[in-house]
């Protein structure tokens, strides 16, 4: 009996989850997730790519690492294999909950931790009627949303169900939050409604933090979080060009994110979750923010190399050996004194703001190899494994 990794594609956090696998000694197989056919019927199950059947595979496997990508793949997978008698990390119900960002807020909220204030309107911004007449409620969901957030701070629209700061909105105008309002067409990354929320006034950074729990084992919260940093833009999702530091975390956020885990894990014995939170700042800044962006370009400048690597085609054909020349590029960017003085300003900014933590969002899938586990020295794969086996162990 095995763990299965399953997933649409193997990118590079799959080949790292394979090469720590290795590593830790322990046995994967492999679940693809795309092009293949999962039947039912009066005969049983089975599950067949076009060129090779999988479903000993499957009926071999005790516990599935779930990988696939996409949020509505990673759902019906998780709850696929369920069904199929299979431990799950993470399991459909958590799945569930992360899928959608009102969803985690509102139970995240429920157990009193702090978020950003968030409002849900659930009509779309144009309904679609017969004959192609359509009937426009931009106007009527800015209205509810001004009553909510005033605009001058700041209205935050972003889709339900979306990742890479995709359809995250930024409005201070009533002209910018109707147009904006209307980009949320109902799609497979808003399914319905619009989500709005007060701007944070977050500074230049915001956190990424592991929380895991292994079955039989108390959950953890790694000691040390990734700051996604930069001016270029509010959302500072590490695929938008951000800059990645590492930032120690005091022991309140620490147990405070444990909390948060323990509560979107509930009822599961196993479960890893990237969380994002960032700090209402305002004024409370502690370096000259022209000084701070000289430093924010040095370093920009010594990530390059590291941006380059990342791209080099040797991740294709030799894994490993690319690993080694990427964490020794990191190892570089680490070591200049810009990196070291904008590590500091976080953790000194974290300091000062832990009582204006919010946490907005709760990844369930986070990618690592590249960012997370070079900023931070966490493997997320190592706890990812761990805890797959441990739901097959006990
Ligand atoms: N309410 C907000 N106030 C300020 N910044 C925000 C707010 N919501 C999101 N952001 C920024 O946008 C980024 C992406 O938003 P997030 O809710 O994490 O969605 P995604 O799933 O796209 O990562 C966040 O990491 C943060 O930097
Ligand atoms: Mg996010």
């Amino acid at each position: 009996m095995s763990i299965a990794l399953l997933y649409e594609r193997s990118e590079n956090d799959e080949n790292g989850i394979k090469l720590t696998a290795q590593e830790l000694g322990i046995d994967l197989t492999y679940i693809p997730f795309r092009k293949i056919a999962f039947a039912i019927s009066k005969n049983g199950f089975s599950a067949k790519t076009k060129g090779k059947d999988y479903t000993s595979v499957i009926e071999g496997t005790k516990a599935v690492l779930n990988r696939a990508q996409s949020k509505n793949r990673r759902l019906q997978a998780s709850y696929i294999m369920e069904m199929l008698g299979k431990k799950t990390l993470n399991s459909s119900e958590i799945e569930f909950l992360c899928y959608s960002k009102l969803r985690t807020l509102l139970l995240l909220h429920k157990e009193g931790i702090p978020i950003p204030k968030t409002v849900f309107v659930p009509c779309d911004a144009v309904d679609a009627m017969k004959g192609g007449r359509e009937i426009h409620n931009e106007k009527d969901i800015a209205d509810l949303f001004q009553q909510e957030i005033p605009l001058e701070q700041g209205i935050v629209i972003k889709a339900d169900a979306g990742t890479h700061g995709k359809m995250i909105m930024l409005s201070k105008t009533r002209d910018q939050l109707e147009a904006n309002i209307l980009e949320t067409k109902p799609s497979i990354i808003n399914p319905v409604g619009i989500v709005a929320q007060e701007l944070i006034q977050k500074w230049f950074y915001d956190l990424r933090i592991i929380v895991y729990q292994e079955k039989g084992k108390q959950p953890v919260c790694y000691h040390t979080a990734m700051a996604r940093a930069g001016f270029k833009d509010f959302r500072t999702n590490t695929f938008l060009g951000n800059l990645v530091f590492h930032a120690k975390l005091p022991k309140a956020i620490q147990d405070l994110a444990v909390k948060c885990g323990q509560i979107l894990g509930k009822g599961n014995h196993a479960w890893i979750f990237a969380l994002d939170a960032m700090f209402d700042v305002g004024e409370n800044k502690n370096v000259d923010e022209a000084e701070l962006k000289l430093e924010l370009d040095k370093a920009g400048q010594a990530f390059l190399s590291v941006q380059k690597m990342k791209q080099d085609e040797l991740r294709l054909t030799d894994f490993a050996a690319w690993n080694a020349r990427l964490e020794h590029a990191f190892q570089v960017y680490k070591s200049t004194s810009a990196y070291e003085k904008i590590n500091s300003i976080i953790e000194e900014s974290v300091e000062r703001n832990m009582g204006a933590i919010v946490f907005h969002e709760a990844n369930s899938c986070p990618e690592f190899w590249e960012n997370t586990r070079l900023a931070t020295g966490l493997n997320v794969a190592v706890p990812l494994l761990k805890g797959a086996q441990s739901l097959i162990d006990s």
